[in-house]
């Protein structure tokens, strides 16, 4: 990693075009985990080559599972079946990745063998006591530090027990964690959220053959099952598209089409409160692609006018947040954002480091324990920040198209994490950026 590489990016300028952006990183951690241990071989094309996905699949070579690829988004993985990972020897090193510690430490909870799972700085200092205290009440034994955090130090059991689980947090990771212990364990286990979360893990549960029972806010599934290989297509990331959907809605003259991108309900938040902004979001070409919707959606511009963003869509946002309160600085009046305290412990604290950016640009934003107020208005030029978080680095790179003046963005390597070429795929579309090492 690079932590001085650098995005310069030049005042003004409209995004037209069509462009697809990298594979839905959600999905691609998935894939990889799922085609591990099903039985049979599993293809993946539009996988994304992203820094974190690319962690997950080389923590299953780690552990024994033949892999090939990626090659232009396609991987072929052998799976091993459910009971077939071996112990690797080395400490799983997730770097970035949320995803890949949450759902690996449940998948791996209840092995026969030890492992211990690592991360960078940023992914050393996240909550991870989420996860490992319903999975000790399943039987896992698992070591973290002393305030909760990585590493993750996973003794191996005899078996885990099913488990009934009302979640505090409204968090994919953490469920989809227990539901993949849920694999391993005796007995049904019953995840329930307070508010509806991203369900890639339960459609592709249900594609590899694997019967999970959705009873409203209840997802449940039986131990002991198998998986059975399957082809998966993923489609573009929306949280990648994100920035293209603001982009365009602030920049006089865009007009842009984003193809083939994941459309899922519940992860189309920022499409619904970026309409209720005023913004012209048009969805074509609806498809499906892997258990999953998707379509083309085309952008224009349009003036956008600041809102209370309603509560029940934050679950739905949560990784857009940092795209959405630059559209908040160039909507007329004020955005309100509550309910949102989980965007303090994601890669970076969003809402601190996206306040203190915003100010130094000359927008007023007031940081609160649940969210933010942001009142629109000119963007100057300036540094920020991105305190190494992929997505607020690609948020201010979109912040420029309605600057006064350039904007440098520091830190910004983790871009690889989620969206590999983003500074030259942004350009192909009319954004002038460059990128500075050093
Ligand atoms: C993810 C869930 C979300 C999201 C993250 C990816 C997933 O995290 O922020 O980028 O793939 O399940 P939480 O479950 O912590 O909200």
């Amino acid at each position: 990693m690079d932590p001085d590489l650098r995005f310069l990016v030049s005042p003004g300028g409209r995004l037209r075009g069509r462009v697809r952006v990298p594979g839905d990183k959600s999905i691609s951690h998935r894939a990889v985990m799922l085609g591990a241990i099903a039985d049979g071989v599993t293809e993946v094309s539009g996988f994304l080559e992203g820094e974190d996905s690319l962690a997950t699949l080389a923590a299953f070579r780690a552990m024994g599972v033949s892999i090939q690829g990626p090659d232009a988004g396609r991987v072929r993985i052998e799976g091993v079946g459910l009971n077939g990972l071996g112990e690797p020897e080395t400490p799983l090193d997730l770097g970035n990745s949320g995803t890949s510690m949450r759902l690996l430490c449940g998948l791996l909870a209840g092995q026969r063998f030890p492992v211990t799972l690592v991360g960078d700085p940023s992914l050393s200092r996240r909550p991870m006591r989420r996860v490992t205290e319903p999975l000790a009440r399943m039987g896992a034994r698992i070591e973290t530090s002393a305030d909760g955090t990585a590493p993750l130090r996973i003794k191996p059991v005899d078996g885990l027990r099913g488990l009934i689980y009302e979640m505090p947090v409204a968090s994919a990771q953490v469920k989809s964690c227990l539901l993949l212990a849920g694999l391993y364990a005796d007995g049904e286990t019953c995840i329930t959220e307070p508010a509806p979360t991203r369900d890639h893990t339960e459609r592709m549960l249900a594609a590899f053959g694997y019967a999970v029972r959705r009873e409203g806010p209840r997802a449940c599934l039986a131990g002991g099952g198998r998986l059975t290989s399957c082809a998966l297509d993923v489609p573009a990331d929306i949280s990648s598209a994100a920035f293209f959907l603001v982009g365009a809605s602030i920049a006089p003259g865009s007009d842009l089409i984003l193809e083939h991108v994941g459309i899922n309900p519940t992860r189309i938040g920022v499409i619904n409160i970026l309409r209720a902004m005023g913004a012209d979001i048009e969805i074509l070409n609806r498809g499906a692609a892997g258990g999953e919707p998707v379509a083309d959606l085309r952008v224009r511009h349009a003036p956008l006018r600041g809102i209370c963003i309603p509560e029940d869509q934050v679950p739905l946002a949560i990784d857009e947040f940092p795209a959405l309160f630059i559209a908040a600085a160039c909507a007329e009046g004020e955005t309100m954002l509550t309910g949102a305290e989980e965007l303090r412990v994601k890669e970076s604290d969003r809402i601190q480091v996206m306040a203190d950016g915003l100010l130094a640009l000359g927008i007023a934003a007031e940081p609160r324990p649940d969210g933010i107020r942001i009142r629109g208005g000119d963007i100057a030029g300036g540094a920020v920040d991105s305190h190494g978080d992929h997505r607020i680095a690609m948020a201010f790179a979109m912040a420029a198209l309605r600057a006064a003046g350039p904007i440098a963005i520091g830190d910004c390597a983790n871009v690889r994490t989620s969206f590999p070429g983003f500074a030259p795929l942004a350009a192909s579309t009319g954004l002038a950026i460059r990128e500075e090492v050093g």
